[in-house]
């Protein structure tokens, strides 16, 4: 048991309370922060006059190469340690002895903590919003392709107006672009430096705050040194984006395992992602969907779990804040690993255009098209509505679509309709003909495509952070 703190005991701690305790087991995953922050702070130490120049150079020394030992297998992080913060320091005093135990002056694991987090959850978002951006890619060249691919549009999952495969991806693509801008407004909230704030209340060290804030890359030191210790807000928000990512990523799913049911036949999933079952052989599951699917509760789960912690705790630093690491640590691999199967399955999977054409014929998609048909030709909307309706009605009972009928049956029901009205509701008719922006219309789309296109190439939010 290597603890930092033993002075004030008489006692030994309990084993079962050193192990509930301890965190070594989890915050052991940003041992590389936990050091960077270290030799930030070290080298403001020295800056300020607080250690000497060897001091600091010994120091750094030592961190690099346990940084060095630990990736190269050399020194294992053990839990004989309490926390990351423990088993640094102590490598560190075993290498430099009395030199090793100046390294945290004017610090505390309170704002040690708070920092490492942040530098870790830092380049997460940054590895996050990457593979969403693969993501795009990937939804943008489907987009590209299948510009002319119909499909039915689906409201109350009822067949409604026909779409575009094209323009039904591009759905998928705002959304997803909407969770980018939200990690990049998270980042930049974040994006302010804790270290230095002590245990609550700052230090009576002469530290200088800015220049470790600017040595980590943040934009500058936090205000307040008890919001500092304490703050987990950051943790919330990240939760609460990346819940709204699995449930993007949920709905996509449920559509794709939907679209490759026997019953829709609109896509085939590619047998590497796809599994067998062990009693049926005829068999082809989509399970990584459904996993991703499966997986979203387990986000949301982490999002309640430290909304609920963090109600209620008095200021400033409370051990019950240690909680924030397992699920957001859990959230994040979950996260980055469902963006990453998802984009490689959907990057694998057929597109079966004439299934989803056959659908969107067979499914009087083209009613609202003949409806304004009739109104073009001086028929009222609500008399043009009846008209189709009845038509519907009369194609249901005798099994045909509404493309299939005769003039003679057309104008049985009303003299208006004429020989162009089979133009007027052709698939690719009732698609082109939906211009507005955002529509499916060909020519919207392409409009569409290249503003995201475009947006693809500029979206380097993290280029210079
Ligand atoms: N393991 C602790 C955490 O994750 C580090 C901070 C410990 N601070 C303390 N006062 N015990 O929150």
């Amino acid at each position: 048991m290597a603890q930092l703190w033993g002075g004030r005991f008489t006692k030994e701690t309990d084993r079962l309370v050193y192990n509930f305790n301890a965190s070594i087991g989890f915050d052991q995953k940003f041992y590389k922060e936990d050091i960077r922050g270290s030799i930030a702070h070290v080298t403001m130490l020295a800056k300020e006059g607080i250690l000497t120049g060897e001091e600091k150079d010994t120091i750094i020394k030592a961190l690099n190469e346990i940084l060095e030992d630990v990736e190269s297998g050399k020194l294992v992080i053990t839990d004989e340690y309490e926390d990351i913060h423990s088993f640094v320091e102590a490598n560190l005093i075993e290498r430099t002895k009395d030199i090793g135990k100046k390294l945290h002056t004017g610090r505390s694991r309170n704002d040690q903590v708070a920092l490492d987090m942040k530098l870790y959850v830092r380049e997460q978002i940054k590895e996050t919003d990457g593979l969403l951006k693969d993501l795009l890619e990937v939804i943008l060249a489907i987009m590209r392709e299948h510009k002319a691919t119909v499909m039915p549009g689906f409201t109350h999952l009822q067949k409604a107006q026909p779409v575009t495969l094209a323009h039904h991806m591009g759905a998928y693509f705002e959304m997803l672009k909407r969770d980018r801008s939200r990690l990049w407004d998270i980042y930049d909230r974040m994006n302010y430096c804790p270290l230095g704030s002590g245990a609550l209340a700052g230090t009576t060290y002469p530290l200088d705050r800015e220049y470790t804030a600017a040595l980590l890359d943040f934009y500058g030191p936090t205000l307040n040194s008890m919001d500092s210790v304490s703050d987990r807000d950051y943790i919330i928000e990240l939760l609460s984006a990346f819940s709204t990512i699995m449930m993007h990523l949920s709905r996509f799913s449920e559509e794709m395992i939907i679209w490759n049911s026997n019953e829709y036949q609109f896509i085939d999933i590619d047998d590497a992602y796809s599994t067998g079952s062990s009693i049926m052989p005829q068999k082809k599951n989509p399970d990584i969907a459904e996993l991703v699917r499966g997986k979203t509760g387990r986000v949301y789960g982490a999002l309640i779990a430290i909304l609920t912690t963090m109600k209620g705790l008095p200021l400033a630093y409370n051990k019950d804040m240690q909680e924030d690491k397992e699920l957001t640590f859990d959230a994040i691999d979950t996260v980055k690993g469902c963006i990453l199967l998802f984009t490689g399955m959907l990057s694998t999977l057929k597109f079966n255009k004439e299934a989803m054409r056959t659908s969107a014929q067979k499914g009087f998609t083209n009613a609202t098209d003949a409806a304004d048909y009739l109104v073009n030709k001086g028929v009222p909307f609500r008399d043009a509505h009846g008209i189709i309706g009845r038509l519907v009605l009369y194609c249901i009972e005798k099994k045909t679509a509404l493309e299939d009928l005769s003039l003679a049956e057309y104008k049985a029901i009303s003299p208006a309709f004429e020989e162009d009205i089979y133009e007027a509701i052709s698939m690719d008719a009732c698609v082109n003909k939906r211009l507005t922006t955002g529509a499916p219309g060909m020519e919207a789309m392409e409009t569409v495509i290249n503003i995201q296109e475009d947006y693809l190439k500029k979206s380097l939010h993290f280029r210079n952070k």
